[in-house]
């Protein structure tokens, strides 16, 4: 009985999905449609990804999906709809541009949906389901998994997957509305070696960084991290510089230990012997977390160049913070 039931919510997705995507295509749907032409969508990206708009109306993918046959309980466990406090149910995605969420066997799970202004929430994002769990899913990862060749890079957003992907990078994935979780890199870690975090640059993107490094390495992943300046995220940055500029910063990610110590030396004033002094105290804790000791060895030469001193006295530091550790 589960499994059927299951199975009448992943049908109800694909019956949601091609609604959707109609709409897009229909008068109805030109709003959403002029939004995704003015984001620099092809008509071919929208395609690849079934991208669609919901109507601005309380009922007309209800009302599409009675006509099909579904009932209510099972609209409400796919979570399309919602039910208010009076027991109204309505349509849960109005007036957004839509992203279907699709597995790993090519199923539609979910969808997020966007503003087509400024409006909050922005997104909007199916909730966990019968067949829909966020937090073990990634965003394009049934695009990505054949097109690794051992790396994965690792967005934050919706928007930022499909640009990336249209700009010639296939391997991209994202986690859907939420911190990355332990599940995402176990996952990740199934079909790469390698993965390019490419969150945003902003202040939460750079603490989501911190995480998904840690959390990435814990997988036993190797980790690089993508380095933008001039834009607040991959889309924007290719928007801007183009795809080719973007290709460069790829291929020059660095890797995780250089990425945290120029973490450190951007928040603190190098030109001041304070500054110095805070960073390479800084650094010598990133550098104690280090197992192997010539790579201790090869950053505290690094560390030691950017603050102007010499090596041995970073090490002095280093052994400080590994003995009191001990
Ligand atoms: P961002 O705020 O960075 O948005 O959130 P974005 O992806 O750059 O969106 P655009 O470019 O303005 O369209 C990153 C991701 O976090 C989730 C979405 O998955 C989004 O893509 N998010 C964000 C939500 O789930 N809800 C929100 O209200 C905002
Ligand atoms: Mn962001
Ligand atoms: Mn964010
Ligand atoms: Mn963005
Ligand atoms: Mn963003």
């Amino acid at each position: 009985r589960a499994a059927r039931h299951k199975a009448r919510i992943y049908s109800l997705n694909r019956e949601a999905a091609r609604f959707f995507h109609r709409c897009l295509k229909s008068p109805a749907g030109a709003s959403g449609y002029e939004y995704l032409k003015d984001r620099g969508l092809s008509d071919a990206t929208i395609t690849t990804y079934g991208l669609g708009f919901a109507p601005d109306s309380w009922d007309s993918l209800r009302e599409f999906l009675r006509s099909k046959g579904y009932t209510q309980e099972e609209m409400l466990d796919a979570a399309v709809v919602s039910r208010s406090s009076k027991g109204h149910v309505y349509d849960k995605f109005r007036n957004r541009v839509i992203f279907p969420i699709i597995d790993l066997k090519g199923s539609v799970v979910g969808f997020g949906g966007r503003v087509l202004d400024d409006s909050k929430p922005k997104y909007l994002n199916t909730d966990d389901t019968p067949v829909f769990k966020k937090s073990r899913n990634l965003f394009s990862l049934n695009f990505a998994k054949g097109k690794t060749n051992g790396r994965l890079i690792l967005a934050e957003g919706y928007m930022d997957v499909i640009s990336i992907y249209a700009a010639g990078f296939e391997n991209v994935v994202a986690t859907l509305g939420t911190a990355l979780t332990e599940e995402q890199a176990r996952l990740m870690s199934k079909y790469a070696e390698e993965v390019v975090i490419a969150y945003d640059s902003d202040g939460p993107g750079q603490a989501a960084t911190h995480r998904a490094i840690n959390l990435l390495g814990a997988a036993g992943l190797s980790v690089k991290v993508l380095r933008m300046e001039g834009a607040k995220d991959p889309d924007e940055y290719i928007k801007t510089f183009g795809a080719k500029r973007f290709e460069i910063l790829l291929n020059h990610a660095s890797d995780m230990i250089a990425y945290e110590l120029a973490q450190v030396k951007s928040r603190v004033d190098m030109k001041t012997d304070m500054g110095k002094i805070e960073y390479v105290k800084r650094c010598a804790y990133i550098l104690s977390e280090i197992d192997d000791p010539l790579s201790r060895e090869v950053y505290a030469a690094t560390v030691a160049r950017e603050a102007g001193i010499p090596a041995e006295t970073v090490m002095t530091q280093l052994s400080a913070v590994l003995s009191k550790k001990r």
